[in-house]
């Protein structure tokens, strides 16, 4: 059994990530944390959560700004991490990978635990190798901290690295949004368009529970991306 930390607990998506390792026959919810909690129904900080639990995995699904501390609080405990959490810099990134690998310790930054985002990630990079003109446009609810999205991020890394170019990203916020992407690729007389949508926020559940199940196999060091863990 795995025994798994969820940080950011009482948000929209820690909630139901809660929910799903407690109901998960493989998996122990060892501990809740959120600011908000303790007295007995969790933790206000992750150290000591990770202190009082000595749990197998850390899941973060927080904000931008405690990416980083709770990176480092998992790995001065030698406890896997799956960041679920997007906006982290890429100094941070850095710092988080250099750390990681001097304790031994996998953490993997999955920006969309969503098996269509990975897919559509998957295929405008396939795409990308023979139409480089593309636009991305990320569209989100309007609670979203950080923007561009870290799947937008993501999806413009993916293009450069297939098509030396990286696209734009246009950032919309809407109420009656959960979280869309589009990547629209232009070419004489044609256009494609790739674009994944979710309607709820059980669209990452599955992936964070197959991230926290599969992050201890993974060497050491920050690894990006859900398809790293997927069969
Ligand atoms: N990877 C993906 O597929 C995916 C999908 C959706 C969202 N996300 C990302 O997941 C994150 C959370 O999104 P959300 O919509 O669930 O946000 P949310 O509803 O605002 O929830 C944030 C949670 O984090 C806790 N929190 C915030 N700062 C904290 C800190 N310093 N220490 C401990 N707990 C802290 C909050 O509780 P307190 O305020 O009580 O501390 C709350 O439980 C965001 O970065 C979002 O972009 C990722």
């Amino acid at each position: 059994m795995t025994r798994v930390l969820v940080s950011g607990a009482t948000g929209r998506l820690g909630a139901p990530i809660c929910a799903a390792v407690a109901a998960a026959d493989d998996l122990v919810l060892a501990g809740r944390v959120a600011r908000s909690l303790g007295n007995g129904d969790g933790f206000p900080t992750l150290a000591e959560a990770i202190a009082a639990t000595g749990a197998d995995v850390v899941v973060d699904v927080t904000r931008p700004d405690a990416a980083e501390p709770h990176c480092v609080a998992a790995i001065a405990a030698g406890v896997p991490m799956v960041l679920g959490t997007t906006g982290m810099d890429a100094d941070a990134c850095g710092r988080v990978d250099a750390a990681a690998r001097a304790a031994g310790v996998p953490v993997l930054s999955c920006p969309n635990f969503a098996i269509t985002a990975v897919l559509m990630m998957r295929l405008a990079a396939e795409a990308a190798r023979v139409l480089p003109d593309a636009v991305i446009v990320e569209e989100h609810h309007v609670n979203k901290v950080d923007a561009p999205s870290g799947t937008a991020k993501r999806t413009a890394d993916l293009l450069e690295e297939a098509s030396g170019r990286r696209p734009p990203i246009s950032s919309l916020r809407l109420p009656g949004v959960v979280a869309n992407q589009s990547v629209v690729f232009g070419a004489p007389a044609q256009t494609l368009e790739i674009r994944n949508v979710t309607t709820g926020l059980e669209a990452f559940v599955p992936g964070a529970l197959i991230a926290a199940r599969r992050v201890g196999a993974l060497g050491p060091g920050l690894h990006v991306g859900l398809e790293l863990v997927l069969d």
